[in-house]
């Protein structure tokens, strides 16, 4: 749905494994895949789709993005990649600071089925990880954010509007982050705590849907 509505030119995921989410780039103009084994995504999704078999902290690192579009500005990214909390802080850094002021990111798995599966320890096949420590980050050091979360089974999936590519908030703040963060436990009720909106209201679906000006 996010895909037709926003038809984004420069799309960005982090973690395609095998391109389930990734097929629905098809349309884009630049359709960047980033994940470290890439060995599961179909071949032809080669001939549409710029494919990345590199961490996303590397593929920052070493100015892929650049090297790929130039100037251009991610119009809708999708955060999927290594489900600890660290890691999708960083990609959601370091893709913020190469959106334009009305793109739109993803994040997946902001809400764990249960605590086993919200653990930074691996104890289950299906693993959000403590992905969902990121809408503590962002809502206490990124109020200017409008965050929204969809309760798409199984584990939710957070919308994030309102980017700021010059913010360096959470870039100066990481440490402090991570320091606060990650023995925090999951605690019953915690999008409560967050007051972020707890499904997506078909009021504001319109708002998601605008595609955004280029
Ligand atoms: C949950 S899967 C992605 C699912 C996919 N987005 C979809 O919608 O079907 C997570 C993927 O992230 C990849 N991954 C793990 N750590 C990564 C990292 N540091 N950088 C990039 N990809 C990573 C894994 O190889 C795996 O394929």
């Amino acid at each position: 749905m996010l895909h037709e509505c926003l038809a984004p030119s420069v799309y960005l995921e982090t973690g395609v494994e095998n391109g389930r989410s990734f097929k629905h780039a098809r349309g884009a103009e630049i359709a960047i895949g980033i994940d470290l084994q890439m060995g599961k995504v179909p071949p032809e999704y080669r001939e549409w789709g710029r494919l990345f078999a590199m961490t996303s902290d590397d593929f920052f690192a070493k100015d892929r993005f650049e090297e790929t579009c130039g100037a251009r500005r991610i119009d809708l990214a999708f955060i999927d990649g290594m489900h600890l909390f660290e890691y999708t802080l960083r990609d959601f850094i370091n893709i913020e600071r190469r959106v334009h002021a009305k793109s739109v990111v993803l994040i997946h798995d902001i809400i764990p089925i249960n605590t086993k599966t919200g653990a930074r320890l691996r104890q289950t096949g299906t693993w959000m990880g403590d992905v969902w420590k990121v809408m503590l980050a962002l809502k206490r050091y990124r109020p200017d954010l409008d965050l929204a979360v969809i309760n798409a089974g199984p584990s939710g999936l957070a919308v994030v509007r309102g980017l700021d590519p010059s913010s360096r908030v959470l870039h100066e703040h990481f440490a402090e982050i991570i320091a606060d963060l990650t023995d925090m436990p999951l605690e019953h009720g915690f999008l409560d705590q967050l007051k972020v909106r707890p499904s997506l209201p078909k009021s504001r679906r319109s708002g998601i849907c605008s595609r955004p000006d280029r």
